[in-house]
């Protein structure tokens, strides 16, 4: 037994916010009767009604998708360009956590669990994510310093960051940089990078969360089993 909204919100209809103010209007119903209090518990086998629709409690899947450059973050876009959901087949709503740019390219999930999204993208969780930074330049070694410490971007300073330089090839003038932090703020490592004064000509998440891209190449997927899953669970909690 869970929590009505909770139900709701995990099967991805709407936000618990939402589903609370749903209940408080009298729009849901559990087995034909209408319930319009916080309080109530209901189960994943009970018949969940919202608006005359019946809730749709899909079995909870669970991808890691090696995002092509290339292709949107999002289930829709309104330029109609390829989405991430465009490329991982399945029957059910999955939703990507956490976003990569268009032209950022590795490691994304996409599931139609809820509470687990929710867990892994809260700020104060700080999951672990780790980037691949390319920049058509030498860099200096004193970003290391420089990023570890924090830069302000959007009048905020960046929280705790982990910084090595793994390659500079001073004949082609371009350096690659690993960028681990603990945040999702958006566009966070270009900006970083911006605030000391170098443009990110390439970006790619290798890790998030401890899951790695290993074993697929670009624009390939694998579901995720339940020991990783869980494993999920434990890093967003602590
Ligand atoms: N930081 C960025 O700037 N872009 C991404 O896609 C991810 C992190």
């Amino acid at each position: 037994m869970e929590r009505l909204q909770k139900i709701i919100a995990n099967s991805g209809y709407c936000s618990r916010r939402k589903a609370e103010e749903l209940i408080l209007n009298g729009k849901v119903k559990v087995n034909g009767e209408v319930i319009n209090t916080l309080g109530s518990k209901a189960s994943y086998a009970d018949t969940i009604i919202i608006n005359g629709v019946t809730l749709k409690l899909e079995p909870k899947e669970y991808v890691l998708l090696y995002k092509p450059r290339g292709v949107v973050s999002s289930v829709h876009d309104d330029k109609g360009r390829k989405t991430v959901v465009d490329i991982v087949e399945s029957e059910n709503r999955l939703y990507p956590v956490g976003r990569l740019d268009y032209d950022t390219s590795g490691l994304l999930l996409l599931t139609n669990d809820g509470e687990l999204t929710n867990l892994l993208i809260h700020p104060s969780h700080e999951v672990e994510k780790v980037y691949l930074v390319k920049i058509d330049d030498i860099v200096n070694p004193s970003l290391v310093k420089s990023l570890s410490n924090g830069v302000v971007i959007d009048g905020k300073k960046t929280g705790k960051a982990r910084v090595k330089i793994k390659k500079i090839d001073k004949k082609k003038k371009s350096s690659l940089i690993e960028l681990t932090i603990y945040e999702g703020r958006n566009h966070q490592v270009k900006k970083m990078f911006e605030a000391i004064g170098y443009k990110v000509s390439k970006l790619k998440r290798e890790k998030f969360a401890g899951l790695t891209l290993d074993g697929l190449k670009s624009g390939e997927y694998r579901h995720l089993n339940i020991k990783e899953v869980k494993t999920l669970y434990a890093v967003a909690k602590n």
